[in-house]
């Protein structure tokens, strides 16, 4: 049964998760080469946001604009999901008007039950717990830059949070090493290593203190926010408690010399990482943002137009 909605990363095969990658990479030469097909003419992707968002509204939009589709943006005030109706009744009628629905909320539950009850597939945008696409575009960046990514691996400095939750299971899925560097109480939580150990027990995951023995054998040294959206409140107590975990020139200088710098954004210089280090990797950093654009344009040809994801489908064209 192919798979109607992109949730969770652990939803989905080995097999499944490179083929859409390898899919992301083919379709990304075609689109540059101005020869890919318009694979969503007339249809509609609604965009529900319960948070503020650069690349993910502008990446779904600009690529429902390739496919020949067209994107409706809609916030909490437009919506009211939870507040003016339930749910449930939402999901129904974004089903009967729209051919895909993409959501980033506070809630993971919320998604999922969008998922649940909507006709057609959904898409999670980021949620509290998870952040697929954007695992998704990052492993693409990799695969681009170094070729392959088996054997490789991604140290994350920083909080153990929805970001690293999806790049750890996709890393561990595609053979990728992941370790997080973080202070303690920031940990990947239990129950989400159980699940990964459970679903991939030769994965090596690891999780250490010291930043600067963590980067010691890394490939990519990955960093994202010290406060993510809805923890504005706790900022002044992780700015102290992440103060060592500063991705800067301190700690590049104890990483091997081909290691790259990548990062979500929106980046906090002074904060997550040194002006200085954002400066010199920028070239991988904004590759990785735009390649949010150019996977979840393959995701939404996979998803709205093919049927789903299966292991035969998105395995690319040839
Ligand atoms: N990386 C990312 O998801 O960016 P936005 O919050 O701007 O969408
Ligand atoms: N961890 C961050 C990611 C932003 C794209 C947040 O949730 O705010």
């Amino acid at each position: 049964m192919p798979k109607k909605d992109f949730i969770n990363i652990g939803d989905f095969s080995p097999a499944e998760l490179a083929n859409l990658l390898q899919r992301a990479i083919a379709d990304k030469a075609e689109f540059r080469d101005g020869r890919l097909a318009p694979s969503l003419p007339g249809k509609t992707l609604a965009m529900i946001f319960e948070k503020p968002s650069l690349r993910t509204r502008v990446s779904f939009e600009a690529a429902m604009t390739h496919l020949g589709g067209h994107a409706i943006n809609l916030t909490p005030a437009d919506v009211g999901i939870g507040t003016r109706e339930p749910v449930e009744d939402a999901a129904r009628v974004l089903g009967r008007m729209c051919d895909g629905i993409m959501a980033r909320t506070f809630s993971h539950e919320l998604v999922e039950k969008l998922a649940r009850y909507a006709p057609v597939p959904v898409i999670n945008g980021l949620t509290d717990y998870s952040h697929p696409c954007q695992a998704m575009a990052d492993l693409m960046t990799m695969q681009e830059h170094f070729g392959r990514l088996a054997q490789r691996t991604l140290v994350f400095v920083g909080d153990g949070n929805n970001v690293a939750r999806s790049l750890a299971m996709l890393c561990a899925s595609l053979g990728v090493g992941f370790v997080l560097a973080c202070p303690k109480g920031y940990e990947l939580d239990e129950p989400f290593l159980a699940q990964l150990r459970e679903k991939y027990p030769q994965a090596s995951v690891q999780t250490l203190r010291d930043p600067a023995a963590a980067v010691a054998h890394a490939d990519v040294i990955y960093t994202d926010t010290w406060i993510s959206m809805g923890q504005e409140q706790e900022k002044a107590a992780r700015i102290r408690t992440f103060g060592d975990y500063q991705v800067n020139a301190a700690l590049m200088a104890k990483a091997p010399a081909g290691a790259i710098v990548m990062h979500c954004l929106p980046a906090y210089r002074g904060n997550e990482i040194s002006a200085d280090v954002m400066d010199r990797y920028a070239d991988i950093i904004f590759a990785q943002a735009e390649n949010r654009m150019h996977f979840q344009r393959s995701l939404l040809t996979v998803l709205m137009a093919e049927g789903g994801v299966s292991d035969g489908v998105g395995a690319g064209k040839e």
